[in-house]
C-alpha cells in the first residue's frame, strides 16, 4: 500500500526477470524501499542481488503466460498479503519473423505469450485492483503494434492487439480509482532486442523506466518513449502499405 506521501511500495512484476522491469524498480527504489513480487517461469533462477542492495525485498512465484488455467491461483498468491500499488505486465517474447510466419505453432506461441496471456493477466490484475480499491496497472505494449510491417508483423499484431485490449479496459475503469497505463517503447536495448541492428530513436531500459515512473505518478494514460515516437507512429500510420513491405 502506497505510504501517505504516495510512494509506491509493493510492486507485482509479471515477467519478473524483464530488464525494463527490473530497471523500473531500480528507477522506483530511488525514492526508497519496496517489496518486489517477481512472477516468472523460473522464479528461483533470477537475479535479484542488485535490487536488494537499493533496499528491495524479494518475492518469487512460479507463473507463465502461457498457462492461462494457472494465472488465478498466480494472483490469489499475490495478492494474498498486503495491497499492491503496482502491477508491471512486463513479460513478452519477440519470435522469430521469418520462422514464425511460415509456422503455425512457433506463431501460435508468441501470440499465445503476447497476447492471450496479457489479456489474462490484465483481467485478472484488474479486478484484484478493483476489489482493493486502488492501484496502476502498466501494460508494455510497443509502437510495433501501431502499424503492421513486413519485418515484424508477428509480434507487431500482438502487440495491437494487447494495446486495444488496454485501451478498452481504461474506458472500462474511467470512474474508479484503478488506473491502467499503456507504455509504447520503440527499440529497446535489452536481452530481447540482443544481437538486433539498433532502430533509429532506440533507447535503454532506463529511460524506459524513468518514463514508466513519471507517467505511473502523473496518471498518464499512454506512455511513448521516447516522446517523439507517437510522431513517427502518426506518419507510420498514414503510409501507403507497398511502403511497408521494406520496412
Ligand atoms: N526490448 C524492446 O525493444 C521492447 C520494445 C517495446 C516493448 N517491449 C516489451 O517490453 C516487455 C519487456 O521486454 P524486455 O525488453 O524487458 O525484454 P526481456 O528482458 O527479454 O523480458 C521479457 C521477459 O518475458 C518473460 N517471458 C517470456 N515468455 C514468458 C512466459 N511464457 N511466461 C512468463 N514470462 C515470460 C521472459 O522470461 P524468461 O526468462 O522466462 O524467458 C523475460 O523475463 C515485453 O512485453 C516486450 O514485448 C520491449
Amino acid at each position: 500500500m502506497k505510504d501517505a506521501v504516495g510512494r509506491i511500495q509493493r510492486v507485482l512484476v509479471l515477467g519478473g526477470g524483464s530488464e525494463i522491469a527490473h530497471a523500473t524498480l531500480a528507477a522506483l527504489l530511488e525514492d526508497g524501499p519496496l517489496t518486489a513480487i517477481l512472477a516468472a517461469r523460473r522464479p528461483d533462477e533470477l537475479e535479484t542481488a542488485a535490487l536488494e542492495r537499493s533496499g528491495a525485498s524479494i518475492e518469487r512465484i512460479a507463473f507463465d503466460a502461457r498457462a492461462t488455467a494457472t494465472h488465478g491461483d498466480v494472483f490469489e498468491r499475490a495478492f494474498s498479503g498486503a495491497d499492491i500499488d503496482l502491477v508491471l505486465i512486463a513479460f513478452g517474447v519477440l519470435g522469430d519473423q521469418q520462422r514464425d510466419e511460415r509456422d503455425a505453432t512457433t506463431t501460435v506461441e508468441v501470440a499465445e505469450t503476447n497476447f492471450v496471456g496479457a489479456v489474462s493477466a490484465l483481467t485478472h490484475a484488474t479486478e484484484r485492483l478493483r476489489t482493493q480499491g486502488h492501484g496502476t496497472i502498466v501494460v508494455l505494449s510497443s509502437i510495433a503494434g501501431q502499424r503492421s510491417r513486413r519485418s515484424n508483423y508477428v509480434y507487431g499484431a500482438t502487440k495491437a492487439g494487447l494495446d486495444a485490449f488496454a485501451q478498452g479496459v481504461q474506458l472500462a475503469l474511467a470512474d474508479e480509482e484503478v488506473h491502467v497505463m499503456i507504455v509504447r517503447p520503440g527499440f529497446v536495448h535489452t536481452r530481447m532486442t540482443a544481437g538486433l541492428k539498433g532502430a533509429p530513436f532506440s533507447v535503454s531500459a532506463a529511460e524506459v523506466a524513468t518514463a514508466i515512473v513519471e507517467g505511473a505518478r502523473n496518471g498518464t494514460p499512454v506512455v511513448w518513449v521516447p516522446r517523439k515516437l507517437r510522431w513517427v507512429a502518426a506518419v507510420l500510420r498514414a503510409l501507403p502499405a507497398p511502403l511497408l513491405r521494406r520496412a
